[in-house]
C-alpha cells in the first residue's frame, strides 16, 4: 500500500524521493528513477545517492528536522548537470521521513558563466588599446617631449587605438540593442534588392582600397520582405566587410539574392541571400564557434584589421530576430559562403 506521501511524491513533476527513518527509500518518482538509475525504492539511500554532501544532508535532516539545501552534480554523458537539492522532514505519528527534491539549475549556472566570460572579454578588449594609449601619452610627456616627428607618429597610433575602442563600444551597444528587441518581430516592409544595391555602393571604396571586386546578382523584380532596414543593412555590411577584409587582394566577393520562394528550412516563403568570397576560407573546425562573441580565427590578424570579433555575433542575433537562418560553409583554400535565409513576411 502506498502512503499518501508516496502518492504525492509520485505525482511531482521534478525528481523527488522520500527517505524513511530506517534509511530506506520509501518512494522515488519516475524522474528521480531516470536521474538516479532504475529501481531504487526499498534500497538504502546511501547506495542510491552516493554523493557525500547529499548523504550528510539527508542524515542531518532525519536527525534534527532542520530544512537543508545542497547540490548534486551528475553528467548526461557529455556535460555536467547540476541540481539544487532541497530537503524537508515530514513527521507523522512520531516517525520521520525526508522529502528530497531535485531542481536542475544547469542553465542558471551557464548564464552566470557566460556573463563572467563576457565581462572578462570586454575588459580585456578595452584594456589592450587603453594600455597602448597610456604608454604613448607617457612617452610624449617624457622621452619624446622634444621630438615632434616621434610625437606625430605616436599620435597616429593613438588615434587608431582610440578608434578601436570606439568601434568596440559601438558594437557592444548595437549587440545589446538587438538583444533587447530580439523577441519583437520586425514589421517594416523593405525592398531587399534595393538595400543590397545601396549597401554595396557604400562599401565600394573599401573594396577598391583592398583590391577586391564586388559582384552583385539580384532578381529583376523587387524583393519585398518584413524586416528592420537598419539591422539588415548591418548584416549585409558585416558579411561583405568580412569578405573584403579577410580575402586579400585580387579576391572576389559575390552577393547573390534569389527570388522569394518556398524555403524548406523555414517551412514558409522566404528569400535566400548568399555572400561568398574567394578568400583563404576558414578551417571547418572553427565554424561552429564563429558566431560567438569575440571569437576570432586568427585574433592577431583580425585585431590588425581593426576587428572586434563581434560582427558575426550581431549578424546571428539580427537573423534570429527576423526568424531567419544563417549557415556558414567553408573549407581552407576554397573561400567562404555565408547563406542567410529570411522569411518574406
Ligand atoms: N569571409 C571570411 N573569410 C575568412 N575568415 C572570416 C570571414 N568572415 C569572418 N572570418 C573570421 O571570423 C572571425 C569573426 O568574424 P567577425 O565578423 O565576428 O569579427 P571581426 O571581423 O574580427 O570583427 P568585427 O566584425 O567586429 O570588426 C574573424 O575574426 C575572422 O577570423
Ligand atoms: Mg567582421
Amino acid at each position: 500500500m502506498k502512503t499518501d506521501a508516496s502518492k504525492i511524491v509520485n505525482a511531482l513533476p521534478l525528481p523527488a524521493l522520500l527517505v524513511r527513518q530506517d534509511d530506506r527509500i520509501e518512494a522515488a518518482n519516475p524522474p528521480a528513477c531516470d536521474l538516479l538509475g532504475g529501481a531504487i525504492e526499498g534500497r538504502h539511500y546511501m547506495t542510491a545517492l552516493r554523493q557525500p554532501t547529499l548523504l550528510d544532508a539527508i542524515e542531518g535532516c532525519l536527525r534534527d528536522g532542520a530544512d537543508r539545501s545542497t547540490q548534486y552534480v551528475t553528467t548526461d554523458g557529455t556535460n555536467d548537470v547540476s541540481y539544487q537539492v532541497s530537503l524537508r522532514r515530514l513527521t507523522e505519528e512520531q516517525t520521520h521521513q525526508v522529502l528530497v527534491c531535485f531542481e536542475d539549475i544547469t542553465h542558471l549556472q551557464q548564464v552566470g558563466q557566460m556573463r563572467r566570460d563576457f565581462v572578462a572579454n570586454v575588459s580585456h578588449e578595452l584594456k589592450t588599446p587603453l594600455t597602448a594609449l597610456i604608454g604613448f601619452i607617457e612617452t610624449i610627456q617624457g622621452p619624446a617631449r622634444n621630438d615632434p616627428e616621434g610625437q606625430a607618429r605616436f599620435l597616429t597610433i593613438m588615434a587608431q587605438e582610440a578608434h578601436r575602442m570606439n568601434r568596440l563600444v559601438g558594437d557592444l551597444l548595437s549587440l545589446s540593442r538587438v538583444e533587447a528587441d530580439e523577441r519583437v518581430r520586425p514589421t517594416e516592409r523593405l525592398d531587399l534588392s534595393e538595400l543590397i544595391r545601396s549597401t554595396v555602393h557604400g562599401l565600394q571604396p573599401l573594396a577598391d582600397g583592398a583590391d577586391v571586386s564586388l559582384q552583385v546578382d539580384l532578381p529583376s523584380d523587387p524583393v519585398i520582405i518584413a524586416a528592420d532596414a537598419d539591422q539588415i543593412q548591418q548584416v549585409l555590411t558585416n558579411l561583405i566587410e568580412n569578405g573584403i577584409k579577410y580575402s586579400g587582394a585580387g579576391a572576389q566577393v559575390r552577393i547573390h539574392l534569389g527570388p522569394p520562394q518556398e524555403q524548406p528550412k523555414l517551412r514558409a516563403r522566404g528569400v535566400r541571400l548568399e555572400v561568398a568570397d574567394t578568400g583563404p576560407g576558414i578551417d571547418p573546425l572553427h565554424l561552429p564557434r564563429l558566431t560567438e562573441r569575440f571569437y576570432r580565427v586568427d585574433s592577431h590578424r583580425s585585431r590588425e584589421k581593426g576587428g572586434t570579433g563581434l560582427g558575426l555575433a550581431i549578424v546571428k542575433h539580427i537573423i534570429n530576430r527576423h526568424r531567419g537562418r544563417l549557415r556558414i560553409a567553408s573549407d581552407l583554400g576554397k573561400g567562404t559562403r555565408f547563406i542567410v535565409i529570411l522569411p518574406c513576411t
